[in-house]
């Protein structure tokens, strides 16, 4: 794929897609695969560079890892005790691997080394080392950050109250606990997506939830799982929110994630007027996926924040790219872990909207941006974020003249066919 990608403006948003795989779902299937023993196999696999950091670090614990040309992943588990790599585990870009492999690393016979590229090596990795390290884990950082050594041995159970909402730190917990002895409980400040905890139970765990707080019993073995993962909904929310800025658009999104932790996006587009209808809804292995068509309209000033931008931690730096074409204007708060993604997002979409001429406050732990705004191409740099590639793709279909994205190949991080598959609903 090119490094630099020249997006012209569009007139409008039509027709019907399917995005890949969800990437926070596929992640989760192939660390459980690899402890569950056994031939699982997953269809719609996601397809990204991030994925393939954990099935090859899955290869390197000892597991057999096929991938078919279809998106499907077969893997041979390794059971709960996996074999020792001989050398470091890269995580790339991903920080889920990162953490959520932490969790289970923690928890062998040996000893292992993560490490990650640069942006992954600035990330925090103490919100994992602390609470495994109450588990009884042995883990040295470079000051808390990439590279991880990690000593493993056996662990027991705590009951822990992260300080910043994270799945991933949720989920490297409960993958801990499921290898600890006694019974490991998270409390979290707000909820984040449950796919850990349904994909524990889809390879057959047993977990306890009530409001904020997952209790899951070490000691339980896993049953390998055939799955269909269902379109990412992160990915599709690029493609609703340049549905959500032209007025005559009308876009279907088919076979898309629809997991209540994850469609908070269509509650905000709701909110900025846009009219959303639930085509299709079922139900796999706990995981609510289905069709969705969105015709935009004209609403109100929106503010995001608590419970709401943890919910929305991934959508928010589109949404923030759209907003001033929309008629009300958005403003988030609590969104400071934005600071701490693939890159500093808040100040990425900022320097990025404003290089496109729009008026932006941003704030310690967010932005204000009024609506009804006219934007103008620019250049645009990605930052080496695919999320920042993909949202400022979409802000410059409406900008006037053409906007270069520069180091827009990032997007195979998480959506490799981005480009192609938005050309495929554009109208000039
Ligand atoms: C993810 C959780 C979020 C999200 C990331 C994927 C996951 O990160 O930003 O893209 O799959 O659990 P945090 O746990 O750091 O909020």
């Amino acid at each position: 794929m090119q490094a630099e990608i020249v997006v012209r403006s569009a007139r409008n948003v039509l027709g019907s897609r399917r995005v890949p795989g969800d990437k926070s779902i596929s992640h989760r299937y192939a660390m459980l695969a690899a402890l569950a023993g056994g031939r699982s196999r997953f269809e719609n696999f996601a397809p990204g560079a991030d994925c393939s950091s954990t099935l090859e670090c899955v290869r390197r614990l000892g597991c057999v890892v096929e991938r078919g040309g279809d998106a499907s992943v077969v893997i041979e588990g390794a059971g709960p005790q996996l074999k020792a790599p001989g050398g470091p585990l890269d995580c790339g870009n991903s920080g889920s691997t990162m953490r959520m492999l932490s969790g289970i690393l923690a928890a062998q016979a040996f000893p292992s080394e993560l490490i990650g590229d640069p942006s992954l090596s600035r990330r925090p990795m103490r919100r994992v080392m602390e609470p495994l390290a109450e588990m009884g884990a042995q883990i040295e950082s470079d000051n808390g950050h990439a590279p991880l050594q990690i000593k493993g041995g056996k662990l027991h159970g705590i009951t822990y109250r992260p300080p910043v909402a994270s799945a991933q730190v949720k989920t490297c917990l409960l993958f801990a606990g499921l290898l600890a002895e006694g019974t490991t409980t998270v409390e979290e400040p707000h909820p984040t997506r449950d796919h850990g905890e349904l994909a524990l139970r889809a390879f057959g765990a047993e977990l306890h939830r009530s409001r904020n707080s997952v209790s899951i019993a070490g000691g339980q073995s896993l049953t390998a799982l055939e799955a269909y993962v269902p379109g990412d909904s992160s990915s599709a929310a690029f493609f609703l929110c340049a549905a959500a800025i032209f007025p005559e658009s009308n876009l279907v999104i088919d076979g898309v994630l629809l997991n209540p932790t994850r469609s908070a996006l269509l509650d905000v587009l709701t909110a900025m007027g846009c009219r959303v209808s639930m085509l299709r809804v079922e139900e796999q292995h706990g995981e609510l996926a289905g069709t969705i068509a969105l015709v935009p309209g004209e609403g109100r000033h929106v503010v995001i924040s608590g419970a709401q931008t943890a919910l929305l931690i991934d959508e928010l730096p589109v949404l923030a790219a759209i907003a001033p074409y929309t008629a009300g204007g958005l403003e988030v708060r609590d969104a400071a872990e934005l600071r701490v993604k693939e890159s500093d997002r808040l100040s990425a979409v900022t320097r990025n909207l404003r290089a496109m001429g729009a008026e932006v406050e941003q704030t310690e732990d967010g932005w204000r941006i009024p609506g009804n705004q006219n934007l103008h191409g620019a250049d645009i740099e990605s930052y080496h974020d695919h999320r920042i590639a993909m949202a400022f793709a979409i802000a410059a279909l409406r900008a006037q003249g053409e906007t270069v994205l520069h180091n827009a190949d990032c997007v195979a991080i998480s959506y490799p066919a981005f480009f192609d598959d938005l050309e495929r609903i554009v109208e000039r």
